[in-house]
């Protein structure tokens, strides 16, 4: 039989009978490939074999009464930042993807993780198809990683023999690094394709429910953000964590971005170093270190990641345009926020921005995305432009909307307590935050508008 010709889009999986300049579902451009792999005896076979794999061990639905139901001991990684960012340690049985640019520190953190691990006891694999198991003991020797007995190394990049070693040998934790250079033998589809990394997740994932064996997968990152390959893969596994920075910063912030069994927006801060990571316990402190005493354009933003309050510096530069366009450069928060943030300060405060450059900045290298984080933002760009420093140990935080007006953020309470641990005295906050934030004896000050707002935060 002629096998039937399909093409199917490298970003998200989706299959086509006829080519197409640019994929109907995703948007993508020449992204479709041609995949000739049809056969539908074969695709039966591959169902089948991943259907057995996850089967349940009786037919039909049940009761919601009679599931049972029991409290799962969840993995600990031996590293609070790890297990933070999971919801509080590994589940077993379950799927974690890693995804983040190459180089950012996947592999160390991830070794550093199955060391401590093996450590405490667990059986932990750490499978790697992209580095060789005297490489990866190099970085094991330099990072400090304890040679422990029950962490095993393995340079292996064909997936059966590792599903059959898992499945007759029953680790306590497998680690593959890296998800796009397994393979499955009885695809023809080279390492790295789409079919390939969705049948290798799928086939991995089958097996991790089936032996309640916890796997972590690596994934790559495409320039654009995705996760290199299909899309799907973020579906097929049951925690996505992605671990960024910037690549000349140390600090590194590993962010949760789903999670099946725990919360999202979750993150842990970590610090690359000449040993690898370390975690960052208190990462406020650490963002704030290095920050210039009554600088204008400076300003401590009160934020929330997930449960955890941080303050972070923005830093802006506002000065004269010789530009027909003025620069607007903005790294660490949204850019199309900061100008709407110009342009609320320009139509609400009268403040003359249109014919200046601006730049905006976390300090410390790291990407926070938060509305709250809008007076902040405005109050660095008025300072700058006024040239005048806001005062001294504050902090603010507040979400500005198009008229100019303050409105509330989440957790108030948190915030003004993480201000007071950090040494802020003075909190510029929405109207309604001291009546909210009874639990911390730093001072805040409100106000309704931009405007408001603007005449009390200069020293
Ligand atoms: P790696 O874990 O190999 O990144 P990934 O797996 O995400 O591609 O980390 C590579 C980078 O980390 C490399 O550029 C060097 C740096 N690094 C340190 O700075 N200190 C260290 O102790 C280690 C092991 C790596
Ligand atoms: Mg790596």
């Amino acid at each position: 039989m002629k096998s039937k010709v399909k093409y199917q889009c490298s970003d998200c999986g989706y299959e086509s009978i006829g080519w197409m300049g640019r994929c109907s579902r995703c948007g993508a451009w020449d992204s479709l490939k041609e995949i000739s792999d049809a056969s539908p005896v074969k695709e039966a076979a591959v169902h089948q074999r991943r259907r057995a794999a996850a089967a349940p061990k009786q037919d039909g639905p049940q009761s919601m009464a009679e599931v049972s139901h029991t409290e799962v001991n969840r993995l600990d990684l031996g590293m609070a930042e790890l297990n933070r960012a999971l919801g509080g340690g590994l589940v077993p049985g379950s799927l974690v993807l890693l995804a983040g640019d190459p180089g950012i520190g996947k592999s160390t953190l991830l070794l550093q993780a199955a060391s401590q691990a093996a450590a405490s006891g667990e059986e932990v694999w750490y499978i790697t198809g992209e580095e060789s198991a005297e490489q990866v003991k190099l970085r094991a020797v330099r990072t400090g990683c304890e040679a422990s007995a029950n962490l095993w190394l393995w340079a292996q990049t064909n997936l059966e023999d590792i599903l059959i070693q898992a499945q007759g040998r029953q680790p306590g934790l497998v680690i593959v690094d890296s998800i796009q250079t397994m393979y499955a033998p009885d695809l023809e589809s080279a390492p790295g394709s789409t079919s390939q990394i969705r049948e290798c997740a799928a086939r991995l994932g089958a097996v991790a429910k089936a032996n309640h064996l916890p796997m972590i997968l690596v994934g790559h990152v495409t320039k654009d953000g995705g996760i290199a390959g299909p899309m799907i893969l973020e579906h097929m596994v049951d925690t996505v964590l992605y671990f960024e920075g910037e690549r000349h910063y140390p600090y590194r912030v590993l962010r949760t971005v789903k999670n099946r069994y725990g919360s999202t927006f979750e993150i842990g801060v970590f610090e690359m170093g000449g040993e690898g990571l370390t975690e960052v316990p208190n990462p406020s402190l650490a963002f704030l270190s290095d920050r210039p005493v009554s600088a204008p354009g400076s300003a401590v933003a009160a934020c929330m990641e997930g449960s955890r309050p941080l303050l972070a510096e923005i830093q802006a530069l506002v000065s004269h345009s010789n530009l027909a366009q003025p620069r607007r450069v903005v790294t660490g928060v949204d850019y199309n926020r900061v100008n709407m943030l110009l342009a609320v300060l320009e139509k609400r405060t009268g403040l003359k921005l249109g014919d200046q450059d601006a730049y905006v900045n976390i300090a410390g290298g790291i990407r926070l995305q938060e509305p709250a984080m809008d007076l902040a933002i405005a109050a660095a760009l008025a300072s700058s432009f006024r040239n005048k420093a806001i005062k001294d140990k504050a902090a603010v935080m507040g979400e500005v909307g198009l008229a100019g007006e303050i409105r509330p953020v989440a957790y108030p309470d948190k915030r003004a307590q993480e201000a007071e641990k950090l040494g802020m005295l003075m909190l510029f906050a929405p109207m309604g935050t001291k009546a909210k934030a009874k639990n911390s004896n730093i001072e805040i000050r409100e106000a309704a508008t931009l405007v408001e707002m603007l005449d009390l935060v200069f020293s």
